[in-house]
């Protein structure tokens, strides 16, 4: 056994300790990365919940049940006929799992290429000593003058139903479903839930998702809540709100699910699968924070401040460890301001302007304030909304579901928060995010020209709308 000196440790190597790791390394640390997640082989998987179970094969699946749905529903639009559409779910997972490791293997390559040491096992802290932290890495034993904790999180059960991955699911058995379950129950409809549902469902199974809140994604903005809840119900999404769940008991291959509905009825729901999305809880699972006094807080997430510094010093957590969305994105600004903050620059990030996808067809997405939120915040504040319907690249692709909306202060214009529920919505608001982020005002995007013909023109027209000027609607 060899004992292995750094300048920083990261430990874990999900989208948020990855890119920590590099940005150290090229800010001139001799830097090591510690990842336990194992591939079928038991080998190296590096990328965390995001890469493995996450968002990389969540999107692949999005990607083919909606090249399914496309040749099933509307190629003929475009005279294209297809005979019978089926799907082999197997060569359909094998795709996804080929992605998945093409990611894996990009990472393992970008360690090389950055010098990254790679450790592939748990990490965990052994004990503190003269301002160095001794670590165990896998079977070694290492030393780091900082480390970063990136050790992510973990889906969280419903009591009494713990996941099976064969009929009780959690992200994980969500994503290798072997075959299209006739029927598919989903407790939560928040992100997963919506877009894990919407895969099964475009493939041809019933969904019926049961939602405890009384509200529809009571974090988005209440007009795109209401315009998604309409587009999902015609999709054939059944979604039930304000229910409690009694009970969810396995029975015959399948599982049924006791619950009271929002009128305090009591219902059944008897399906072939079952996928619990109802949030996620911190992991430090093996991380032996008590070694050296790394303070936890009462949900189990390792307790920071705004600049990600933990009780210790140079000890330092990032991700969804910590407070703050559970969002890919966000740990990777995290990681990369931690590893500035070492170097003793001033890493940032700034929390108002963290965007947010929800890549359903048609996608929801957001950065800002939403309308409610500055209705209760009392900030005077204009709304502009244009809809895809009135957009001519819209039309040709066949989409014109949903509108791009804007919400700007009533007396300096600056944008507050831009909502967009429609086709690419993903790609659309990263222009919202940078005019954010420039504090830009909606008059700035209303006198930018825009490639015709684009969905970005509807950008545009959503900030003409603030003043009642658009062009095309
Ligand atoms: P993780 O990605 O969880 O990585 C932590 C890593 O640390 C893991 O590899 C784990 O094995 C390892 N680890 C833990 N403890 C130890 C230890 N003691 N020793 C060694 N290794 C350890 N976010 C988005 O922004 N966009 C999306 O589209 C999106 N889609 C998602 C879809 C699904 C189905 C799920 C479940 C999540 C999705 N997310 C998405 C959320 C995103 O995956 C997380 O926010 C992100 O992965 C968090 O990154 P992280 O680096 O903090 O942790
Ligand atoms: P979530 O927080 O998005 O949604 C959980 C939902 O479950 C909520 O609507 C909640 O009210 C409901 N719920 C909680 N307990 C319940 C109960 N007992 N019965 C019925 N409903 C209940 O969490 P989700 O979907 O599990 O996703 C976890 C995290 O992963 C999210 O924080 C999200 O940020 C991230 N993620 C991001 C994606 C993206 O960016 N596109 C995609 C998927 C996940």
């Amino acid at each position: 056994m060899s004992t292995k000196n750094f300048d920083v440790v990261v430990i874990g190597g999900g989208p948020g300790g990855y890119i920590a790791a590099i940005r150290a390394a090229q800010l001139g640390f001799n830097t090591a990365c510690i990842d336990e997640w194992k591939n079928e082989k038991g080998g190296p998987a590096p990328g965390g919940t995001c890469t493995n179970v996450g968002c990389i094969p969540s999107k692949a699946l999005l990607q083919s049940s909606e090249h399914f749905e496309h040749a099933s529903l509307h190629f003929a639009d475009h005279g294209i006929s297809t005979g019978e559409v089926k799907i082999d779910v197997a060569k359909m997972l094998g795709r996804k799992d080929t992605v998945v490791k093409q990611n894996n293997d990009g990472i393992l390559y970008l360690f090389k290429k950055n010098k990254v040491t790679f450790f592939h096992g748990r990490g965990s802290f052994v004990a503190a000593k003269d301002g160095v932290y001794e670590l165990k890495a896998g079977e070694e034993s290492i030393t780091a003058t900082h480390v970063i904790v990136a050790t992510g999180s973990n889906a969280r059960q419903l009591p009494g139903a713990p996941f099976d991955e064969e009929t009780i699911l959690s992200n994980d058995g969500a994503l290798r479903i072997p075959s299209v379950p006739k029927k598919l129950g989903v407790i939560g409809s928040g992100v997963i839930g919506l877009e894990l549902g919407s895969v099964w469902r475009r493939l041809g199974s019933e969904v019926t998702v049961l939602e405890a809140m009384p509200a529809f994604l009571p974090t988005v903005d209440e007009s795109v809540a209401k315009e998604a809840a309409k587009l999902f119900k015609k999709q054939g999404l059944k979604i039930e709100l304000g229910v409690k769940i009694a009970s969810v008991t396995k029975a015959d291959g399948g599982v049924t699910v006791a619950y009271t509905d929002a009128k305090g009825a009591e219902q059944t729901l008897a399906v072939d699968k079952l996928i619990v999305s109802i949030g996620r809880t911190a992991n430090t699972i093996g991380l032996n924070p008590e070694a050296v006094g790394l303070a936890l807080d009462e949900r189990g997430m390792v307790t920071v401040d705004h600049d990600c510094k933990t009780n210790l010093p140079n000890v330092w957590a990032i991700g969804d460890v910590v407070r703050g969305p559970m969002l890919a994105h966000k740990a990777e600004e995290e990681g990369v301001a931690v590893a500035e903050r070492i170097a003793g620059q001033h890493g940032h990030v700034d929390f108002d302007i963290i965007p947010s996808v929800i890549y359903t067809s048609p996608e929801i997405a957001q950065v800002g304030k939403t309308e409610q939120q500055l209705k209760a915040e009392g900030r005077a504040y204009k709304a502009g909304q244009f809809p895809f319907l009135a957009n001519g690249r819209a039309r040709a692709l066949g989409d014109t579901s949903g509108f791009v909306k804007f919400l700007a202060d009533a007396t300096t214009d600056e944008i507050l928060g831009v909502h967009i529920i429609g086709p690419m919505a993903s790609e659309l608001i990263s222009e919202a995010t940078v005019a954010m982020a420039f504090k830009a005002s909606a008059e700035d995007i209303a006198r930018i020209c825009h490639a015709h013909p684009s969905l970005s023109e509807s950008t545009k027209e959503a900030a003409l709308a603030i003043d009642k000027r658009t062009l095309n609607f």
